[in-house]
Formats: structure tokens, C-alpha cells, sequence
């Protein structure tokens, strides 16, 4: 998958999703492009402290918000979180582990997967139904 590009259509309106997303869409731009370099494992470990760290944050922030909005599909959004989060240790448990046995471009391609989902299946509804609850 080439580089994600931030739509102005993954805005849900909210903004500490909005500010979450655009950070996550940036962090992987920018650690795929520092691995196509002989970039360190210490400039990866960066990266990867910054991207699960996010992972793990992002997903509960947004939870916080979708509960107390109320927001329709939020048992089905949080199981999809709990997968995202189980998957994110498994990463982060190789990574520490043994950097060598992790692909690293699985990890991009699998948070690259999840935002596509993400903005393709959720992002509307939670902009439509935040401007539901503002009107
Ligand atoms: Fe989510
Ligand atoms: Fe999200």
C-alpha cells in the first residue's frame, strides 16, 4: 500500500479523534518511509514506542467520546477496538522481545487496513451523529 493521504472526508468533526487520526496516518508515513532506509533499530524504536503508545491511547479516548455520545454502534466499534489492542500487544511484545522476528511492514499495512476500515465504516456515522447531537 503506497503512503495513506489524510482526506478532508476522515474529519468526524471531533477534535481529539481527528487530531488521533491525523497523528496515526503521520506515523506510519513516517516510519515506512524510515524503513525503506538503513535506518537503526533505535530510530525504529521510536517510532514503534510512539505508534503503540497511540494505538493503546487513541482507542480508549475514542471510546470515552463514542460512550458518552451515545453513538449507536458503540459495542460492535469497541470489540473491533479489543482486537486492535490484542493484535497491538502481540506487536509490541515481539518488538521488545526479539525486533528481529517482528515484519514491520505487517505492522504498517495492519494499522493501514484498520484506518481504511475505520474512515470507510465509522467515520461518517460519527460525524453525522455528532452534528445530530450539536444541531
Ligand atoms: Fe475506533
Ligand atoms: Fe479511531
Amino acid at each position: 500500500m503506497s503512503a495513506l493521504v489524510w482526506d478532508e472526508s476522515w474529519e468526524t468533526g471531533h477534535p481529539l479523534i481527528d487530531f488521533d487520526h491525523r497523528t496515526l496516518v503521520d506515523l506510519v508515513n513516517r516510519l515506512r518511509a524510515l524503513l525503506s532506509t538503513e535506518a537503526d533499530l533505535k530510530a525504529i524504536d521510536h517510532f514503534m514506542v510512539r505508534l503503540n503508545d497511540l494505538v493503546h491511547k487513541h482507542l480508549q479516548r475514542e471510546e470515552d467520546i463514542l460512550r458518552h455520545i451515545d453513538f449507536p454502534d458503540f459495542s460492535e466499534h469497541v470489540k473491533d477496538h479489543r482486537n486492535i489492542a490484542s493484535q497491538f500487544e502481540i506487536f509490541s511484545n515481539t518488538w521488545q522481545r526479539a525486533p528481529e522476528a517482528l515484519d514491520l511492514h505487517h505492522v504498517l499495512s495492519f494499522v493501514e487496513d484498520w484506518l481504511d476500515r475505520h474512515a470507510r465504516h465509522e467515520f461518517a456515522s460519527i460525524a453525522a451523529h455528532l452534528s445530530a447531537r450539536n444541531a
